[in-house]
């Protein structure tokens, strides 16, 4: 695949035009077509169960549209003629599991998302020139923009493609793990990104690959992706870990599981390590576990009182 990125990118991708308003009326909304596969509410029940228990996904009532959607490519392709067939199917097959798991994960991101926060970590990287070796772990890393913004951000903070750092990037999803993996992405996805950076870090695909970049292997080689579910009574990350970015992820679980989550955290980052949490993410609830630094970053605490 190499051969089809080029290792300089060409020309700017141009700016968008912009959006025009449109005052046409929304259309009122179609009949529901029949659905294609009976889905009781006693089955959504039992979903919202099996993925609360098996990835703390706590998903909302309003949900079953979602999951009825994203289910049914599983019924097609398993040949399944009902969701009860289905939900039977997932007791005796351990294998369904990837694949169920996969379907109902939300794995929103994008480079350089919460831009404040790799600002942070540059400022602590840049203090750091010294240290032999870094680790960040990115504990749901998604399709593996956040970790290679870390990657990019780490590179610029030492000034070289081979930075002191090693960065851990783990999800419960393994196909948005092989995405990150692979490390390829459509052009549109770091449109938004400065030219320079673009230029720097990624490689243009042409041919098969054209209105592709991949990242560049100096900055694959900085990653490790891994499969790791937060729910995990003991993570395969060995500590002490510098920086732990686990964002947008905690605001699926409900109060009791994160706070599990954050228990485990807290013996593996470093006693000067900051914890990066979502923008609608807050640990207040464990304060005595971790104390907020403003602007949802957090550090241990080590405070004997509490
Ligand atoms: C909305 S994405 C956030 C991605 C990225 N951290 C960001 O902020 O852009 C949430 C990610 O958490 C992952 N996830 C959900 N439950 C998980 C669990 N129990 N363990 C590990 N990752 C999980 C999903 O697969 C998904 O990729």
């Amino acid at each position: 695949m190499t051969d089809r990125f080029q290792s300089r990118f060409g020309a700017g991708i141009p700016p968008r035009p912009a959006a025009r308003a449109d005052l046409t009326p929304p259309p009122s909304a179609p009949a529901m077509p029949p659905r294609e596969f009976h889905f009781t509410s006693a089955d959504f029940d039992k979903v919202r169960q099996l993925i609360h228990t098996h990835a703390g996904i706590s998903l909302s009532p309003a949900k079953q549209d979602m999951v009825y959607s994203r289910l049914a490519r599983r019924l097609r392709a398993c040949g399944d003629r009902s969701f009860a067939d289905y939900l039977r199917r997932l007791e005796s097959d351990r294998n369904e599991w990837e694949t169920f798991t996969n379907s109902l994960t939300t794995n929103l991101t994008s480079f350089f998302r919460e831009a404040h926060h790799f600002d942070i970590l540059a400022e602590r990287l840049k203090q750091m020139r010294n240290a032999r070796s870094i680790t960040i772990w990115c504990a749901a890393a998604s399709t593996g923009e956040e970790p290679y913004s870390l990657a990019i951000t780490a590179c610029e903070a030492f000034n070289t493609l081979s930075p002191p750092v090693k960065i851990i990037a783990s999800d419960i999803d393994t196909q948005v793990i092989e995405h990150g993996r692979r490390g390829v992405y459509r052009e549109d996805r770091v449109e938004r990104m400065v030219a320079a950076r673009v230029q720097r870090f990624f490689l243009k695909g042409t041919g098969t690959q054209e209105g592709h970049v991949r990242v560049r292997p100096e900055l694959q080689r900085l990653l490790e992706f891994k499969r790791i579910n937060l729910l995990d009574a003991r993570y395969p990350v060995s500590g002490p870990v510098d920086f732990i970015f686990c964002r947008n992820v905690m605001i699926y679980f409900d109060k009791t599981t994160q706070r599990a989550i954050l228990s485990r955290f807290a013996p593996l980052l470093s006693a000067e390590g900051l914890l990066f949490a979502g923008h609608s993410e807050s640990f207040l609830h464990s304060a005595d576990l971790f104390r907020s630094r403003g602007r949802t970053v957090y550090e241990r605490n080590h405070d004997p009182r509490r």
